[in-house]
């Protein structure tokens, strides 16, 4: 079992990255061999400031540290030190077909209206992506529910990769995604739409760097209904932003929606936001502690991400040689 996943360095790690992701990469590192890497090449898919990028990386890397991640036991670096993972790239667009990109939600959602002014790269961005997990044949990659079509089309690429060249090399990677509300976490504001990095408003995630009363202020003034909590999950149906808030307290307690309703079943969220407000501090308050400390000593990060990368070329160098053989390079 040999466990792959990245995470864009762009603004801050949030809640939805820490219970669809990176708290499940933490509790993977006793099970596999684990790599987790910055996805720098990804991010400038989208307009990136220079400046910015370089201090996200290390920034990202520290969030991931101080939520659990031990660079002593996973592979941890920034995918542009290792240059393969743009050489594999190549090779699969090669490999992977137009119609497979077109159907790419992701792609759909953020090129919007602007398909003929997005940047090539935001279509092809999939394409590393695979590159990215077959380059290290990963068995498993633990992911959101969002990244799911992107693993799929993984597969496709390696199942095709191997059939064209008549090998064995690409190893078919599964999506390995959590249960419950932690898949996708949805926004404070719109329980129709995902917690996400790039939510113009600030109040619809909670940030590994809010403080504590920020975090308090944002349950307080998250979107919810009138009616009291249910008995069952099933009459959390057609309650989003209920079932959502629900959700997220189950994830951070590591219970079930059942265990929790039959607790507070009855209540108001005037009952149940503090108490929501009160598991999320105990939750992040110590990672948000870990991380001033890291980010006050840049050249330590540096040097995890360093040692990382050059694991992370020797693991990937035959994977790279091995492919330039199958399509006839070398
Ligand atoms: P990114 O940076 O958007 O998100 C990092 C991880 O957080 C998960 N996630 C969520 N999970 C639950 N609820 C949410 N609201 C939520 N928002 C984000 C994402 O599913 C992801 O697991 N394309 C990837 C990065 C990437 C990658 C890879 C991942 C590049 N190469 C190879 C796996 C393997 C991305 O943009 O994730």
């Amino acid at each position: 079992m040999r466990v792959v996943s990245g995470i864009q360095p762009t603004g801050s790690l949030h809640l939805g990255n820490l219970l669809g992701a990176i708290l499940r990469w933490v509790r993977m590192q006793d099970e596999a061999e684990c790599l987790f890497f910055l996805a720098d090449l990804h991010a400038l898919t989208v307009n990136s400031d220079p400046a910015q990028l370089r201090t996200q990386v290390r920034d990202m890397a520290a969030a991931l540290i101080a939520s659990g991640i031990d660079p002593a036991r996973s592979t941890l670096f920034a995918q542009s030190a290792v240059p393969a993972h743009s050489e594999l790239a190549w090779l699969l667009q090669c490999t992977a077909r137009m119609g497979w990109l077109s159907r790419m939600t992701q792609f759909k959602d953020k090129a919007g209206k602007n398909r003929e002014s997005s940047s090539v790269g935001l279509f092809t961005y999939p394409v590393l992506q695979a590159a990215d997990i077959l380059l290290y044949r990963a068995s498993h990659v633990p992911v959101g529910e969002d990244q799911k079509q992107h693993i799929e089309l993984a597969r496709d690429i390696a199942v095709k990769f191997n059939t064209d060249f008549d090998t064995d090399l690409l190893v078919p990677p599964e999506p390995f995604i959590g249960g419950g509300a932690a898949a996708r976490v949805m926004s404070l504001r719109d329980g129709s739409a995902k917690m996400s990095k790039s939510d113009p408003s600030d109040m619809s995630r909670i940030n590994l760097t809010d403080d504590n009363d920020l975090i308090a202020q944002k349950i307080r003034k998250a979107r919810t209904d009138p009616e009291p909590l249910p008995e069952n999950v099933a009459l959390l149906e057609g309650r989003a932003e209920a079932r959502n808030l629900v959700g997220i307290m189950a994830a951070v307690q590591g219970r079930s929606v059942e265990q929790l309703l039959a607790e507070h079943a009855g209540q108001g969220f005037g009952a149940f936001k503090p108490a929501l407000a009160d598991a999320l501090v105990a939750l992040i308050s110590p990672i948000r502690s870990r991380l001033q400390q890291l980010r006050a000593d840049p050249a330590a990060l540096d040097a995890h991400l360093v040692a990382g990368a050059e694991r992370a070329r020797e693991l990937s160098a035959p994977t790279l040689l091995a492919a330039q053989q199958a399509v006839g390079l070398r």
